[in-house]
């Protein structure tokens, strides 16, 4: 179900730069799988936090004053995980976070076999290329379903045994849109390797959906500041206990259990604890009460999202009493399944006559931003597979409106031969 006009006009309103770009003037965004809108609220944030000079650990007020903003942010990042053990802790970038993970993962599980899928992003399955090998292990990367465009347990299955020492998952393809059930293949791993440590990028679906470690039987999940509603320079990581303790690259003499690298940034976790704080009020809009818990008005913030970008998707897909929709204009293939319960968040097309890095300059000439997707060392491991050279990736949140997608479908459709 969409929000209703008023709701969605006040979420708008505090992101910045929603329906205008400082450079280009006007536009529509679509681009929320390369990094969604920012928060007014963690920009804000950001700003007065970056601007102390003091650093952590001392017994000065301004210190102890940004050591409560940390913990505080670690309390929200447990919150918006769902999970009720384990750490948190910041990194560079989701690549940066899935690459040490993955690799220390690599070198400290006895397991000889390694598993990921094809449906991955080079973040998961560059540092298993990479490491599996050097640590004399076996590295396989199950194919997905080109049918569906979503790997299962089905795929996963006939690559696990009890020699799995590491196993990845991804949770929505930045590709195709299309979201994997992570609890069945995190369940069906541990079944063959108990032991095994089970990593998760979700990166992808953060944005559009809640998060449950507690439910998924995993060991690590990696998240980005700014394909959140935050900002860049920093991902998130949530590890189980087990993972924790792991030999790791960490400074000699630090806890066993620590994965912080050097001096944090406090403006970073206050970010990430105003993408909650906006959450929680999305909650509070959708049916929550200001009295609820932090997690049960994150959850029904969720909905509300899902329930609004289903709509937008399905208006993308099957059009409006205005415009005719991707799956009905004549010379546009819509990439995977145009009907699918795995869909969230994102339509890629191809439009004959251009490739994908023309439609994409055609689009953004008449104002609709929009990302090709071609087969570079992002996208071909899944491109190949569906017999697509390149595409148009349009990309949606929970701010984007049904008059945009509107207008993105009138320029579809005047560019698609007749
Ligand atoms: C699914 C997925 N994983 C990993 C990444 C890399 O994230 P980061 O840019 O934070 O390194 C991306 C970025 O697009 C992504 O979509």
């Amino acid at each position: 179900m969409l929000l209703s006009p008023d709701l969605l006009a006040t979420v708008r309103d505090r992101f910045h730069h929603v329906d205008s770009c400082p450079f280009q003037g006007p536009r529509v965004f679509f681009e929320n799988a390369g990094g969604s809108l920012t928060l007014k609220a963690a920009v804000e944030r950001t700003a007065e936090l970056m601007a102390l000079p003091d650093n952590q650990g001392r017994t000065n007020i301004a210190s102890q004053e940004l050591g409560k903003v940390i913990a505080r942010g670690r309390e929200d990042m447990f919150t918006l995980f769902g999970a009720s053990s384990g750490r948190v802790f910041i990194g560079e970038t989701g690549t940066e976070l899935l690459g040490r993970l993955i690799r220390n993962a690599i070198w400290a599980t006895g397991g000889a076999h390694i598993v990921g899928s094809q449906l991955e992003h080079p973040a998961t399955y560059s540092p298993c290329r990479r490491w599996a090998p050097l640590a004399h292990k076996q590295y396989t990367q199950v194919p997905f379903d080109p049918e569906t465009s979503v790997v299962t347990i089905d795929q996963y299955r006939p690559a696990l045994g009890p020699d799995v020492g590491v196993a990845t998952i991804i949770h929505a393809s930045p590709v195709t849109g299309m979201h994997v059930d992570v609890a069945a293949i995190a369940g069906e791993i541990r079944s063959r390797a108990p032991d095994c440590f089970i990593v998760v990028d979700g990166i992808q679906h953060a944005a559009h959906g809640r998060i449950d470690v507690d439910d998924y039987d995993i060991d690590a999940y990696v998240v980005s500041g700014y394909k959140l509603f935050s900002r860049h320079n920093f991902g998130v990581a949530w590890v189980s206990e087990r993972l924790a303790h792991i030999p790791h690259d960490q400074l000699d003499g630090s806890p066993p259990d620590s994965w912080e690298l050097g001096t944090r940034d406090a403006s970073a976790y206050a970010a990430f604890s105003e993408v909650v704080r906006y959450l929680e009020w999305l909650g509070t809009q959708s049916g929550g009460s200001p009295s609820d818990d932090s997690r049960h008005l994150i959850e029904r913030a969720a909905v509300a999202i899902r329930g609004h970008e289903h709509a937008i998707v399905d208006a993308m897909m099957h059009g409006t009493p205005d415009a005719p929709g991707l799956a009905q204009i004549e010379g546009v293939s819509v990439v995977g399944p145009v009907n699918s319960e795995h869909r969230a968040g994102m339509v890629s097309f191809e439009v004959d006559g251009h490739d994908g890095p023309a439609a994409v300059d055609a689009l953004n000439a008449a104002g609709v931003r929009t990302h090709a997707r071609r087969r570079d060392y992002y996208s071909a491991g899944i491109l190949v597979p569906l017999g697509v050279e390149s595409c148009v990736r349009a990309s949606i949140s929970h701010y984007n409106s049904i008059a945009e997608v509107e207008q993105m479908l009138h320029v579809v459709a005047d560019l698609a031969p007749s």
